[in-house]
């Protein structure tokens, strides 16, 4: 089963991401966890993507292409995966689709996981992430047991360094000029499904499985 994970910044993509990941037995693949592992690890490919990430821009399309696509290619993507922010632009649409269309295959579901912006900034200033394994949480919605550590592994809560309010405003406008696009493009396809994402994150993974049965 290969899944696409739409919706804007803080909508819910990475929580229920890993949730269907769990659920389903394929791997979980971010480019924005690919890009904070880089820049956490101070590799050439992250210093590259931390200058457009800090400003809320997207990291070029061409860059990013090349990191999804090897990433897909691993033995572990091979029954499938859940990908979460690729794509993001409608050119990063195309190149998947057409790699895909390679090897006879095809996205089975674009989920959609529509928050209006009103709610979108309330949420990104209580967002902390794990910076050992990537887990995210929210002070008030999804508390971790202990504050500031990380349940799964123990490792240390951060506030992410693009969740400042400045920068969330431009990631909502980037996502509506150049994101956005790809629900008609993947309403074209006929795999579009759109879930309401402002319910407890519990009832929106019901929603999700609903739809993949
Ligand atoms: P990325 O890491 O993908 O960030 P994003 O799309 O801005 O999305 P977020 O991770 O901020 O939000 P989310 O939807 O995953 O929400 P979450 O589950 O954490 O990208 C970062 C940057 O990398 C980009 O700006 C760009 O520069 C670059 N990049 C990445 N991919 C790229 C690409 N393909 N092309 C070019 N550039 C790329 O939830 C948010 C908060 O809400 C959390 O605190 C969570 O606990 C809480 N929450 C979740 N669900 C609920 C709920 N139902 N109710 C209440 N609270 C909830
Ligand atoms: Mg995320």
């Amino acid at each position: 089963m290969k899944i696409v994970m739409l919706g804007a910044p803080g909508a819910g993509k990475g929580t229920q991401a890993k949730m269907i990941a769990e659920q389903y037995g394929i791997p979980h693949v971010s480019t924005g966890d690919i890009f904070r592992m880089n820049v956490k690890n101070g590799t050439a490919l992250g210093m590259e993507a931390k200058a457009y990430m800090d400003k809320g821009e997207l990291v070029p399309d061409e860059l990013t292409v090349r990191i999804l696509l090897d990433r897909v290619a691993q033995e572990d993507c091979k029954n499938g995966y859940v990908l979460d922010g690729f794509p993001r632009t409608i050119p990063q649409a195309e190149v998947l689709d057409a790699e895909l269309t390679k090897l006879g295959d095809a996205i089975d579901y674009a989920i959609n996981v529509d928050v209006p912006d009103e709610n979108i900034i309330r949420r990104m200033s209580g967002r902390r992430a794990c910076v050992g394994c990537g887990a995210t949480y929210h002070i008030v919605h999804i508390p971790p047991k202990k504050e500031g550590i990380c349940d799964k592994c123990g490792g240390e809560l951060i506030l992410r360094d693009d969740d400042k309010e400045e920068t969330v405003k431009n990631r909502l406008n980037v996502y509506h000029a150049q994101t956005q696009p790809l629900i008609d493009f993947y309403t074209g396809k006929g795999v579009l499904k759109t879930v309401d994402g402002t319910v407890d994150s519990a009832d929106v993974f019901a929603a999700i499985k609903s739809i993949l049965g």
